[in-house]
């Protein structure tokens, strides 16, 4: 499929973002403004940035990771005169000479998805002022809530993950859905009589784990959580720690925000023959370095499989511990992103509008996550009861029992 036809499925299908789009025309409430973005460069977020481009934005868009870009999409948007800079399977180089190409135009407003946009501006471009930006993910976030600890944090940045109409269904459903089409366009294999172990049990974790069970996997979940731990237990998973995980399991999913989840200690136990995948947002949950170490031998025998031989075993690893569901998959689900994006238009909008915030981490205004949530309703033709106008009394009401 080419370009200009993926955007065009993934414009229908994104029907919360479309009715924005509509709104931004009219209103263009980024008239004047620059916004740069890191996000993985594929047909919804190329919606995204047609939509702040339609609210008057100027607007560059650079991967924010090396292997997440379509390059037929960055041909249709390129084609369609917006600056992107990304290549699927650039190097680190390029990649970080594509965010440079974002920073040198010096933004007002950006959108980062994993904090190294943000990253860079805390170092090289501190001289940049930005009125503030949104991180799409929870590592991001997690690197954000480091530098807010620090006092290092220059400008303010809006928490999108943690929006109730982003994680809910993006972390959740589409992680769960995104990985499993990633690890099986990647390997052909089948999920269904395999012991499937889950690293992590937070909303990805427990996409994967739930889609897992859901395709007739044996799931396991690992955790460092007591509360998710149980929890994890309670929806009818095994947990148990990854070395004991490792030496069952025919897949392992990383799903944490941690390095290291799978190092020497578990390689040595691994069983033979384990496909071993990652979610999370950089590739270091699995460490590549102990697994070359231990290598006598690897090859590449799929276009997202690279077999590692550890002696008298092999463990495949899919995607080079990238993101498996952008490397092999196409991202989540286009409706998913609908939601997320929406959320992510409407907080650029409220940053626009709102230009003496101070530096800290924001949650996303709860107007936005109720309208998202509104729009997105009828847009599936869902409708919901309302409270009566005695209910609302017994809200306020404390006396009142059976
Ligand atoms: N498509 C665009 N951004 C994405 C993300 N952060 N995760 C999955 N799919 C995506």
């Amino acid at each position: 499929m080419q370009g200009k036809e993926k955007l065009e499925w993934a414009m229908t299908h994104m029907d919360v973002l479309s009715e924005i789009r509509e709104e931004f025309l009219k209103k263009r409430p980024f008239k004047g403004l620059k916004i740069g973005m890191a996000l993985h460069v594929e047909a919804k977020t190329g919606i995204l940035a047609l939509t702040l481009r339609d609210g008057g934005a100027d607007v560059r868009l650079a991967s924010c990771n090396p292997l997440s870009t379509d390059d037929e999409v960055v041909e249709a948007l390129r084609a369609d005169g917006l600056n992107v800079y990304a290549r699927k399977g650039e190097s680190r180089e390029e990649y970080y000479e594509n965010l440079h190409k974002v920073l040198e135009y010096e933004p007002n407003i950006i959108i980062d998805d994993g904090g190294d946009l943000t990253t860079l501006l805390h170092g090289e471009y501190s001289h940049i002022e930005i009125m503030g930006g949104n991180e799409e993910t929870t590592t991001g976030v997690m690197r954000l809530k480091v530098m807010e600890k620090k006092g290092v944090l220059r400008f303010p940045m809006f928490n999108v993950n943690d929006a109730k109409m982003k994680h809910l269904f993006d972390n959740r459903y589409g992680t769960g859905q995104s990985t499993l089409d990633g690890i099986m366009s990647a390997t052909n294999l089948s999920i269904a009589g395999k012991t499937a172990v889950v690293a992590g049990y937070g909303w990805c974790g427990r996409g994967v784990a739930m889609r897992m069970r859901g395709m007739g996997a044996n799931v396991i979940v690992t955790e460092i959580d007591a509360v998710k731990a149980i929890e994890a237990r309670m929806d009818g998973f095994r947990v148990m720690p990854m070395i004991d995980a490792v030496k069952e399991a025919d897949i392992i999913v990383t799903t944490t925000g941690m390095k290291d989840i799978l190092r020497k200690e578990h390689f040595k136990e691994i069983k033979d023959g384990c496909i071993l995948a990652n979610s999370g947002h950089f590739d270091n949950e699995i460490n590549k370095k102990d697994l070359e170490e231990m290598a006598k031998s690897r090859k590449r025998i799929r276009k997202y499989v690279e077999e590692f031989s550890l002696g008298d075993k092999k463990v495949y690893l899919l995607g080079d511990g990238r993101l498996i569901n952008l490397v092999a998959g196409q991202g989540h689900p286009v409706e998913i992103m609908d939601m997320s994006f929406a959320i992510q238009a409407l907080t650029a909008e409220y940053i626009a509008s709102h230009n003496s915030l101070a530096p800290r981490v924001y949650p996303v205004p709860e107007e936005i996550d109720e309208l998202v949530a509104k729009l997105k309703l009828k847009a599936m033709g869902i409708k919901i009861d309302k409270l009566t106008e005695e209910q609302k009394r017994y809200l306020e009401e404390w006396k009142e029992g059976t």
